[in-house]
């Protein structure tokens, strides 16, 4: 008989509230989700084009239990029929990641479970899990996460086994989307805007520049240079007369361009098997194709509704630490820009 900490199958409850998604899952075996609910606070913090994030954590409280609840009743499960409880330590907002994590330590100790702190990037890897897909990947992985917070580049040499080969030097690429689409007074959030204005636009109508291609920069990327080179841009017409469409494109275009080719060419220096793209950035539909067209190894991307922050990526990375016979304390801590190697 399998004792607890060997056992290869499980049933996970994952909590996340990083940032402004107050998010639970039940998922099984680290790929088949039983139950995935997300509570959006997008349209509260669109009137201040940002996450406010005393509003945030706020939020999180009024709604936690309430998710937890939907997702275990989603899932048909009681907790006695839970192996462990999960939750995102950090990178993210204090305020938010405290009241998730205060929550999974109190149910932890209450229903006398295993706890697991788990870091949020490795979750929007580890989505990639939940994919129809899972079943055909094989290391070497090179990963892109690309998020609100972060545009980095892993080396995956296999669970819980990364190497960080390089990553933005200033802003994160969903935060340039974010930025750029407040700029040309789109809603909020920016990313999902611009995919949808630039559908309409020309992305040849502006020509934005392509930051640190050149080998000395490695395999980091810059977008602060473009973030400028637009809103130079913008100046040269009168208020009321942005032609938002091409400007959106070819602005998009410019981020693309800059994530493909450093991709591709870390993707051939270090052999991957295949190209996984993360996070919110990765729901991005150019970004998507281009990558395609220009591998010829698989890309995977995850379904568009785990791009973004969810619990169901957290119980997916929580399960390959648990089978390796981790536990947290209850005593375990926040840590709001925890690294993930
Ligand atoms: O992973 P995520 O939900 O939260 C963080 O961990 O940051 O990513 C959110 C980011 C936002 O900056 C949002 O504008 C961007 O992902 N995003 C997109 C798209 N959908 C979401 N960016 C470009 N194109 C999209 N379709
Ligand atoms: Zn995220």
């Amino acid at each position: 008989m399998m004792n607890e900490s060997t056992k290869n199958e499980t049933r996970i409850l994952a909590i996340e509230t990083s940032c402004d998604e107050t998010a639970a899952s039940v998922v099984d075996n680290g790929t088949k989700i039983l139950s995935n609910v997300i509570a959006s606070q997008t349209n509260l913090h669109a009137e201040y084009g940002g996450i406010f994030p005393e509003v945030a954590s706020r939020r999180h409280i009024e709604v936690i239990y309430p998710v937890i609840e939907q997702a275990m009743r989603g899932a048909f499960i009681g907790f006695d029929d839970l192996d462990c409880i999960a939750v995102t330590r950090g990178p993210g907002l204090v305020g938010s990641l405290l009241v998730g994590v205060n929550t999974a330590k109190g149910l932890a100790m209450a229903r006398n479970k295993p706890l697991l702190g788990i870091n949020h990037i490795e979750g929007h890897i580890c989505s990639l899990w939940l994919s129809k897909e899972a079943d055909a990947i094989e290391f070497p992985i090179l990963t892109l996460v690309v998020s609100g917070g972060h545009t980095e580049l892993y080396l995956m040499l296999d669970h819980g086994r990364y190497q960080h080969l390089g990553g933005t030097m200033d802003d994160a690429a969903g935060e340039a989307f974010d930025k750029i689409g407040r700029l040309l007074g789109l809603p909020y959030p920016g990313g999902p805007a611009i995919d949808a204005a630039s559908e309409k636009g020309n992305h040849h109508a502006f020509r934005f520049p392509r930051a640190a291609l050149q080998q000395e920069h490695g395999y980091n990327f810059s977008f602060s240079g473009l973030k400028t080179a637009v809103l130079r841009q913008t100046k040269q017409f009168q208020p009321g007369h942005l032609p938002v469409h091409d400007l959106a494109a070819s602005f998009q275009a410019a981020v693309v361009d800059a994530l493909v080719i450093k991709t591709v060419r870390a993707a051939t220096d270090y052999g991957a098997t295949a190209v996984h793209l993360a996070g919110g950035v990765s729901a991005n539909r150019a970004l998507r194709k281009s990558m395609k067209e220009a591998l010829e190894i698989p890309v995977r991307v995850p379904p568009p509704e785990l791009c973004t922050d969810n619990a169901a990526m957290i119980a997916a990375a929580a399960h390959w630490h648990f089978i390796n016979g981790r536990r947290d304390a209850l005593s375990m801590d926040v840590i709001p820009s925890l690294q993930l190697v």
